[in-house]
């Protein structure tokens, strides 16, 4: 891996990224984990063959892997295949960045506490899709993104932090998107080093940073 990190290796958090798309968070991932970030990006996997996430962690020498959901009969099959594949790198994070599909819960309960998920709005608003379009729709004049821990719940899990951006007048889908895009790639990053500092657990479903439970979300 091409990284100029001073830590030793073995001395930083393995995690593995799980991505869909563009891989714009795993590239904020990447050229975190090469400065001075107590984590390391071990793999990356995408449900999508050919996206140009893909290529970003190639460029990185980091290993890649592509599971294909359309290949799989049932999501069962598919969380199965994409569960071995994650124990197979032994990472103590999986973070979903931008990663586009419902996961079971025996998927889910087998990475609890140790899985997040990046989501573009200030959760609990807008769980789901398009939510930069519903946020405009709804005259919200803050929007933003959230991290969160993975439950069971579709975007429902306890959020560890957020950051907000305003939506200007205007602001269309696309604009809005690409302004809280760029928080995200602050966001993400900064959420992965708690973890990996180990400032950040999971009890049960609560929070828990610097070994107090957290009783809202840390805006940043
Ligand atoms: C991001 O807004 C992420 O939160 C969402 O997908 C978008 C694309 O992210 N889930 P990326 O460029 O693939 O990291």
């Amino acid at each position: 891996m091409s990284d100029i990190n001073p830590a030793p290796a073995a001395e930083r958090m393995p995690i593995v990224v799980l991505i869909s798309g563009g891989g714009t968070n795993l590239q904020a991932l990447i050229d975190d984990a090469a400065s001075v970030a107590p984590y390391r990006v071990v793999g990356v996997i995408s449900n999508r063959p050919g996206v140009r996430g893909l290529e970003r962690a190639a460029t990185a020498g980091i290993p890649v892997r592509v599971i294909d959901h359309q290949q799989f009969d049932g999501r069962e099959r598919f969380d199965e295949a994409l569960a071995n594949a994650i124990d197979q790198l032994a990472p103590q994070l999986v973070v979903l960045a931008g990663f586009m599909r419902i996961l079971t819960d025996r998927f889910v309960q087998h990475f609890d506490g140790r899985m997040i998920n990046i989501h573009p709005s200030l959760l609990p608003a807008f769980q789901g899709l398009h939510t930069h379009q519903r946020a405009l729709a709804s005259g919200a004049d803050r929007h933003g993104a959230s991290v969160h821990f993975v439950t069971g719940e579709l975007d429902g899990g306890p959020v560890i932090a957020q950051a907000a951006v305003a939506v200007a007048r205007d602001d269309d889908a696309d604009t809005l998107a690409a302004r809280v895009l760029e928080r995200e790639h602050q966001l993400l990053p900064q959420v992965v080093r708690w973890f990996a500092d180990g400032e950040l657990t999971l009890a049960g479903e609560q929070v828990m940073l610097n070994g107090k439970p957290l009783a809202t979300p840390v805006q940043l």
